[in-house]
């Protein structure tokens, strides 16, 4: 009977312990614990990554740097790259901008705003680097930035095809 009361002393004691240590591990009780990983320069989630550090060289061949103006294309407009190019733009461009890059892709019509018509002069006229800028950022609110969906090669290959849409008419 004393044995059986001494354990149940134990058993219940262990128990408040116990119960008092889970109370603490689900967040029911928090406490901020300093968390170095968070005091760093970084950024969350769809917020804008950081600028650019001032003489930074980009390793990836020409990309855009904040105020030093549109790139100037380094890919020649040959074979390979026209065909890369349209490859890239059937993968990438064509559900909004269409196959004749006419603007009237298979989901163009469910969009806000429609997509440009990139076989216009306002659109042609564009120097490539401009063209590259636009692919790289996006334009807010309407088309996608494809910075991550298409490399600094691949891009000046959609530019270097973008130049061979003509209208139809
Ligand atoms: C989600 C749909 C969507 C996709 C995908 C998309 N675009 Fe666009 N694009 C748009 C819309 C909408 C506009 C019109 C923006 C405006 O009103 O200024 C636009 C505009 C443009 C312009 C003209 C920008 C200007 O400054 O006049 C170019 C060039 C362009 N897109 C090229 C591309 C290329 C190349 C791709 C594929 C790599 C692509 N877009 C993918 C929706 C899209």
């Amino acid at each position: 009977m004393r044995l059986a009361k001494q354990l149940a002393v134990i058993f219940v004691t262990l128990a408040i312990l116990g119960g008092g240590i889970l109370i603490f591990s689900y967040d029911v009780i928090r406490f901020e614990w300093t968390s170095f990983m968070e005091q760093q320069a970084s950024f969350r989630a769809q917020e804008q990554p950081l600028p650019v550090p001032a003489l930074s060289i980009p390793v990836d061949g020409p990309a855009f740097i904040p105020n030093l103006g549109a790139p100037t294309n380094p890919v020649p407009p040959d074979e390979v790259s026209i065909a890369r190019g349209e490859n890239l733009f059937a993968i990438n461009c064509v559900m909004c901008h269409g196959i004749t890059g006419e603007g009237n892709g298979q989901i163009a019509a469910l969009l806000e705003n429609q997509p440009a018509n990139l076989t216009q002069d306002i659109v042609q006229s564009k120097s490539d680097g401009s063209l590259f800028l636009t692919l790289t950022n996006g334009v807010t609110d309407r088309m996608p930035p494809l910075i991550e969906n298409l490399t600094v090669r691949d891009r000046w290959d959609v530019v270097n095809y973008l130049r061979t849409l003509h209208s139809a008419q």
